[in-house]
């Protein structure tokens, strides 16, 4: 800073300075040239009236009369001295000191006998400055018959000059000082304060863990290099976080899964080779709002599981775009690089045509495969033309890939759901020396449940290009491999849960999906919950006691409205709990384009009004409906604060919604009533389980989970607990990514591989 003020300092001087002494450089010249013009004048005036009047006196011969009419002049204004010549240049008089300045017969005088005009011309003798002006006398005939000499001393210019150069300097010096100080002062005010402000909030970052920036206003013209450091000061973080995390567990001797441990295992199991994901969904969504794009993770276990791998082994993921700003982000390829703050990896767009989207994504995947894999008693649509679609689609998203890895030697690609089912041979086909896994995040039906689509062959060839097939549970796998067995010609290995097909060998394991588990440091500690539940209850305008909470995308298989009829169930042989118990459901609309959707938010919505019709009293509700987007911190506080959760889907691969609400419990209390058709249902063995269609069974449930003995509820939690955060999202990515690298990839070899059916089991 130092250094700064003083080169400021030092230029700021040098260019005042010589912006003044040019401008009084000017202005002392323009001055100087004034005065001369006007000494001029006045000679030219005064040397020929003059000559004039001297001519007569010399045109009658009197000297005498000369020379007293001269010494009238003697003490003008600078007049030096005046000298009237003869035509031989014979001194006839002279006043003043002219004669003793000028030589005998000055050249000037000569020269204006000469030329018969007026000469002048400036001069010196010794250190005086003169003005001379020497103009021809004539006889009466007009004969030259002599000449004078108007001496002036031109010294006053100077002094003038020097006058005019001591000011200009003293004002010079005056600026200076004043510009200097006033600079020396913005420096201190606006650029010192910032950069010390800012350099102290870097300094802190560096031993603090989490230390806000300073407000805009304290950072002034610094705020927007403050925007792009706190991008860095978060990863510095989190990986001081991660760091800490690690120290600790290998402290305790644990082995839990962090975002860094991922990372590390990840960039070995890689070893240099690149990855790339493919999912429908895209992890970052542009979307034009109010003139602006702003950017929206979607909420997704998928990216959060994601996106450390791919931040740490530089990788790819290719995705539907579907913002309504993504077009204007991406680069001649449609890339971009993301995440936008801190770029690690390169997000690929796929553009799809809205004929595409209708026939493949809302048609074959979500009017087709969705109700076919969900046992939800919905009706699929399969319709040739969807099909159509979703084998273009899928056509699409293999020639993007292929584009992306390009001649790579050896790439590793991770397939997400049920979007996907053709892609895995498509990849294959063009790039067979790829290692390629699908993750099929929804339930696999039994061999009798999927014949019903009539693409099912297509189906199952298609996914048997993978070389590993991942599900949530092993009754997936079974329900897969059964199914392989029936429709297509194949041997199914039961031993090593493989299929070979066309010589290829395909390995069809679990890996139970699962989400981030939130180290205690990083949560918000709930220190009071029961008042912060009354200003809960306050801002949704209703009274009660007890809370339950649902949280679900409005979709037909999470059995919501079996939930609701719970509650009813629950209030009529539980009158006590009339005026106590509320149930929240937030519901996220969902695919609302298909009609099965659209109706069921309908239903969804009269059936909570009717149940609130029945049991209304004064301001209780015994269900409030939330029928938006939550954003994930909304969401938790709703957790924290419910008495119990409720997951009750007629069907699902494994629901994280109980795994989520088991994660954000850091205070080990809250019961989970869970559907024991749900994937999760296998790992929670504390939760209440429940046949969601037994609707007075789940209402019993409910009055079970809050009559529970707070030991008890303390002692399921803390069980659920260890459970999720040993087995959280980073170990499910990282066993899956990890087995794809283990793979030893052969076309006509017995598949081997170094996963262990021990490790399933646990
Ligand atoms: C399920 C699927 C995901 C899907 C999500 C949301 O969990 O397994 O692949 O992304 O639903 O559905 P959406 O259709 O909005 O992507």
């Amino acid at each position: 800073m130092r250094i700064l003020s003083l080169r400021l300092i030092v230029a700021l001087i040098l260019g005042v300075t010589l912006v003044s002494v040019i401008s009084s450089w000017y202005q002392v010249r323009t001055d100087k040239d004034a005065l001369r013009v006007d000494l001029e004048r006045k000679a030219e005036t005064f040397g020929e009236s003059l000559a004039a009047v001297s001519e007569s006196y010399l045109q009658n011969g009197d000297t005498t009369g000369l020379r007293s009419m001269l010494r009238r002049f003697d003490d003008r204004d600078h007049l030096v001295g005046i000298e009237v010549f003869d035509s031989e240049y014979f001194a006839l008089s002279s006043t003043g000191k002219a004669n003793v300045l000028l030589p005998e017969t000055p050249q000037l005088l000569k020269d204006a006998i000469a030329r018969n005009r007026t000469e002048t011309n400036y001069m010196r003798s010794g250190f005086r400055r003169m003005y001379v002006l020497a103009a021809p006398l004539h006889a009466i005939n007009n004969s030259v018959a002599g000449g004078i000499l108007v001496v002036y001393d031109t010294g006053y210019i100077r002094a003038q000059v020097f006058r005019e150069w001591g000011q200009a300097f003293a004002h010079i010096a005056f600026q200076v000082l004043v510009i200097v100080g006033i600079t020396l002062l913005i420096v201190r005010w606006s650029l010192a304060g910032p950069i010390q402000r800012a350099a102290e909030w870097m300094k802190t970052l560096r031993t603090d863990r989490d230390v806000a920036p300073p407000s805009p206003k304290d950072l002034d013209f610094l705020h927007t290099l403050a925007q792009e450091v706190a991008p860095l000061a978060e990863s510095m973080r989190q990986a001081h976080a991660a760091a800490e995390t690690e120290a600790r567990l290998r402290n305790t001797n644990e082995s839990l899964w962090t975002a860094q441990r991922l990372a590390d295992h990840v960039r070995t199991k890689l070893d240099g080779n690149n990855l790339y994901v493919v999912s429908n969904r895209e992890p970052y969504i542009h979307n034009r709002q109010d003139g602006d794009i702003k950017v929206t993770v979607p909420a997704s276990g998928l990216v959060t599981a994601m996106e450390p791998i791919l931040r740490a082994c530089n990788g790819t993921w290719i995705a539907q775009g579907s913002g309504s700003a993504d077009r204007d982000v991406v680069d001649e390829h449609d890339c971009l690089q993301v995440p936008p703050n801190d770029p690690k990896y390169t997000l690929r767009r796929v553009w799809l045509t809205k004929e595409e989207e209708e026939g493949y994504y809302y048609g074959f995947a979500n009017e087709g495969l969705w109700p076919l894999c969900h046992m939800a008693h919905t009706r699929p649509t399969f319709r040739a033309s969807d099909w159509r679609y979703y084998n273009e689609v899928n056509s699409r998203f293999a020639d993007a890939l292929a584009e992306q890895i390009g001649d790579e030697e050896s790439p590793v690609v991770l397939i997400q759901d049920y979007h996907f089912a053709l892609l895995p041979r498509m990849i294959k086909e063009r790039i067979p020396h790829a290692r390629v896994a699908i993750f099929w995040h929804i339930p696999w039906p039994n061999p009798e449940a999927f014949s019903i689509c009539p693409w099912q062959q297509e189906l199952l060839d298609g996914l048997l290009g993978a070389d590993l097939i991942g599900f949530h549970v092993q009754a997936h796998c079974n329900n897969f491999l059964n199914t392989v067995d029936r429709v297509l010609e194949a041997r199914v290995d039961w031993e090593r849960f493989s299929v070979r097909r066309k010589s290829h060998w395909s390995s069809v394991l679990p890996f139970p999906i699962s989400v981030d588990f939130l180290e205690p440091e990083n949560v918000v500690s709930d220190t009071n919950t029961a008042e912060e539940r009354s200003e809960l209850i306050a801002e949704l305008g209703i009274e009660t006691t007890f809370l339950g909470v649902g949280v679900d995308r409005l979709d037909y298989t999470k059995g919501i409205v079996e939930r609701f009829l719970a509650v009813e169930s629950f209030l009529e042989r539980h009158p006590r709990y009339q005026g106590r118990f509320t149930f929240i459901q937030i519901g996220a609309p969902t695919r609302s384009n298909i009609p099965e959707y659209s109706q069921f938010h309908k239903k969804v919505r009269d059936e909570a009004d009717r149940i609130n019709e029945r049991f209304k009293g004064g301001k209780w509700k015994p269900i409030v409906m939330l029928d938006r987007q939550h954003s994930h911190e909304e969401v938790l506080r709703y957790y924290r604060l419910a008495h119990l959760c409720l997951v009750t889907s007629l069907h699902d691969g494994m629901n994280l919604v109980a795994k989520e609400y088991v994660a954000s419990r850091d205070d080990n209390r809250g019961v989970l009533i869970l559907s024991l058709f749900t994937g999760a249902s296998r790992e929670l063995r504390d939760a209440i389980i429940v046949n969601p269609y037994d609707t007075q069974a789940t209402g019993e449930a409910i009055a079970r989970a809050l009559e529970m003995d707070v030991e008890e509820v303390t002692d399921r939690m803390t069980r659920m607990r260890k459970s999720v955060s040993e087995h959280n999202i980073y170990w499910w990515a990282s066993s899956l990514i990890g087995d794809l690298c283990d793979l030893r990839l052969s076309r006509d070899t017995v598949l081997k591989t170094t996963i262990e059916g021990t490790r399933r089991a646990s």
